[in-house]
């Protein structure tokens, strides 16, 4: 592989042109060929540049998951990528069908019937318009929310302390969704579901980090048994931003989002050493990625739920990408299973559409 640019963020944006530049030129050729039809060298160029145009696309595919995997985005990018990335594949699907069918044809001869070929050009072109439309929201996750550009700060939100004290809750944003600055160490019970046994919640000194005071965090010590605690505001896409600090905790902590009842959500968990996105439908609990993870000291945790794509983030790099069928709308919370003290400096969650 040779080398990047220090700036370049992945291959990706270097080999998408590729595929663009082949495959609007194998469509010409296609066009030419057709009312120059006693001329072969535009039908010849057209299959060639076919062929190559489906193996870059297919290029385009494999960098373009990996650089799906590298980049953190900004709140608004979220729904972007998981739509480039669904455009994505079809075009994979479709220019890497449409250039092998090309070969054969060519190869057998099959080209020389007029209704054939031309039927054939215009399916090129039609696939010219799914690779437009990808194209399209590849480079305006660039262009308009800096995905990848080094200059552009797409940092998690920071959440201040309620100016309004009585506000002992999540608070509703006007924008959707809620956030959470725990200041007081159970009057947000009243505020908040538990299922499950929580045996104290106290407000605690969360220490330093990069030398900077933290401030008062909240510790939740669950009871025998998991405690489920959430937020009823119904959701059906989300990015939930946290801080979290489980030094003192031996257990599972799970994000619970798209929660129906406290036997049904999707979850991302941190427990033995992984990180672990999944379902769990009447307690079966369906993994969809697990990746190694040590989750000592204070993290920034991001969970991106996106219909049927599903991203975790630990201080802004991709820990788990798992893919499945579309989450229902639900709740969002924590769910605890262990002994000792989680702590929490806050969440935020906002709709990602
Ligand atoms: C197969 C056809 C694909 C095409 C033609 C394509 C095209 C593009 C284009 C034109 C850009 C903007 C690049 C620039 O401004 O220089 C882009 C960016 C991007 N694409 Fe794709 N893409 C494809 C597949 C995918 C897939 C399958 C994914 C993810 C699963 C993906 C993820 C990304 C990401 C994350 C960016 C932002 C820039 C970066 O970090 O590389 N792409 N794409």
């Amino acid at each position: 592989m040779f080398p990047l640019p220090e700036w370049a963020p992945n291959v990706h944006p270097l080999i998408v042109h590729f595929p663009i530049g082949i495959l609007f030129t194998a469509a010409l050729f296609d066009l030419v060929g057709l009312v120059l039809r006693q001329q072969d060298f535009p039908r010849r160029a057209a299959m060639m540049l076919y062929a190559l145009g489906g193996i870059a696309a297919t290029a385009a595919y494999f960098t373009g998951e990996a650089a799906a995997d590298s980049v953190f985005l900004p709140t608004e990018a979220n729904a972007l990528l998981t739509e480039h990335s669904d455009l994505g594949h079809y075009v994979f699907y479709f220019f890497g069908g449409y250039a092998v069918v090309r070969v054969i044809t060519f190869f057998a001869g099959l080209e020389r019937m007029f209704l054939l070929r031309a039927a054939m050009a215009v399916l090129g072109v039609a696939g010219l318009g799914l690779l437009t439309y990808t194209a399209d929201h590849g480079a305006e996750m660039v262009f308009r929310y800096g995905v990848g550009v080094q200059a552009v700060d797409a940092g998690p939100a920071v959440v201040a302390a309620p100016s309004d004290s009585s506000q002992v809750g999540p608070q509703v944003l006007d924008a959707g969704g809620w956030m959470w600055k725990p200041t007081r160490a159970a009057a947000w019970r009243q505020h908040m579901v538990i299922d499950g046994n929580l045996a104290s919640s106290s407000m605690r000194d969360g220490g330093e980090q990069d030398g900077a005071p933290r401030g008062d965090v909240l510790g939740l010590t669950p009871g025998a048994g998991p405690v489920t605690i959430w937020f009823e505001h119904p959701m059906e896409t989300a990015q939930i931003d946290a801080a979290l600090n489980l030094d003192s905790f031996d257990g599972s902590v799970m994000f619970v989002h798209n929660l129906i009842d406290a036997q049904n959500y999707h979850f991302t968990v941190l427990t033995d050493g992984e990180m672990r996105q999944g379902v769990s439908e009447n307690r079966d609990l369906y993994v969809m990625d697990a990746k190694p993870y040590d989750a000592s000291d204070w993290h920034s945790y991001r969970v991106v739920s996106d219909r049927t794509h599903f991203r975790a983030y630990a201080d802004e790099a991709l820990v788990t990408h798992g893919h499945g069928d579309a989450a229902p709308s639900g709740h969002i919370g924590l769910r605890l299973s262990g002994e000792g003290t989680v702590l929490v400096d806050f969440m935020q969650v906002v709709p990602v559409r």
